[in-house]
């Protein structure tokens, strides 16, 4: 499989987002096409990561078969045939699919990332540390960097365009949609996080936190939509490395995230835009990771 840094199909492209393409089927199907970039602190590297973007799709067409007892979602088929059969305009573009691209039901999204957090750790353990709430809601006091949470908690956030996603209380996602269908999508959100935790627990992968994404479909069902339960939606941390009371590895963008501190910590780069460029070595280990996750979590090797 080649390595793809963006995708061009001959179908209308309705987003570009810092991984995925988006292209529209028709009224009732999208395509979503991961392509290999891969993002560090919210910037998008030049390089781009082989396999990332195989992984991304084929580990979502996996939890979305795996749980689809658990929740209705927008997923067709990941098949590269299938997508073709279905879509004959992309017949000389399979190469490009192979692997990455899904066909989904297109829905109407909902305004907000639903995100569920087991552990406490990134801006949810920043919120912790200065009043002791989470999602403004509060937490028993004493608890510690990346500790397991006593329930999981539902704490969502507004899908920002550019730089964070900005975190609200539950009560501002019931002003904006209704308390009945804010608590249809925490009790969702709560039920898939559960299942896809405990499958990843027997794994060896800590999933500490998550985003989820639904969207209502024109007979008004909400389904779960866009990626599910991949390293780039979520953080999954390594088990057997496993130590409350400070920050985790990363699973998957450790050997990335360890490059591009040093380089900070050296002044050679200032955290900002223009990403300073990979060693093919970093690259590498980072594939390996990400293609390794996949493995633990399906227990098999990647179709590539
Ligand atoms: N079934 C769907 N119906 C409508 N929109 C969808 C569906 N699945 C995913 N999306 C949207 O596709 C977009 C993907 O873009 P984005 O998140 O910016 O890409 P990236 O994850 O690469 O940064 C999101 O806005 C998401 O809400
Ligand atoms: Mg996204």
């Amino acid at each position: 499989m080649t390595v793809l840094e963006r995708s061009r199909l001959p179908l209308p492209l309705l987003r570009r987002g810092k991984v995925r393409e988006v292209y529209e089927v028709d009224a009732e199907h999208l395509l979503l096409v991961a392509s290999d970039r891969v993002s560090a602190f919210d910037i998008v590297m030049r390089e781009s990561v082989p396999h990332k973007g195989a992984v991304l799709t084929q580990l979502s067409a996996f939890w979305f078969e795996r749980l689809a007892d658990v929740v209705p979602s927008h997923y067709v088929t990941a098949d590269a045939d299938r997508i073709v059969a279905r879509v004959p305009a992309l017949a000389a573009s399979r190469e490009q699919l192979a692997g990455r691209a899904m066909l989904v039901r297109r829905t109407a999204p909902v305004a907000f990332e639903c995100v569920v957090r087991g552990y406490l750790s990134g801006s949810a353990w920043a919120e912790y540390q200065r009043q002791g709430t989470l999602a403004g809601e509060p937490l028993p006091p004493g608890l510690v960097e990346s500790g397991r949470l006593p329930e999981p908690v539902f704490s969502p956030a507004t899908k920002a365009e550019s730089g964070h996603d900005e975190n609200v209380p539950p009560s501002a996602v019931a002003r904006a949609l209704g308390s009945a269908v804010t608590a249809e999508l925490r009790d969702r959100s709560f039920a898939v996080y559960a299942a896809g935790r405990e499958h990843a627990e027997r794994r060896g992968i800590i999933i500490a936190d998550t985003k989820f994404e639904f969207g209502f479909d024109a007979a008004g069902t909400l389904r779960l939509i866009d990626e599910l339960l991949t390293p780039d939606s979520s953080r999954f941390w390594p088990a057997d490395r496993y130590q409350a009371g400070g920050p985790q590895p990363s699973f998957d963008k450790q050997p990335l995230r360890d490059y591009l501190a040093l380089l900070r910590t050296e002044g050679r780069w200032s955290g900002d835009a223009p990403p300073p460029p990979l060693p093919p070595a970093v690259v590498e280990a980072t594939s390996v990771r990400y293609l390794e996750a996949y493995r633990r979590l399906t227990g098999r090797d990647l179709d590539r």
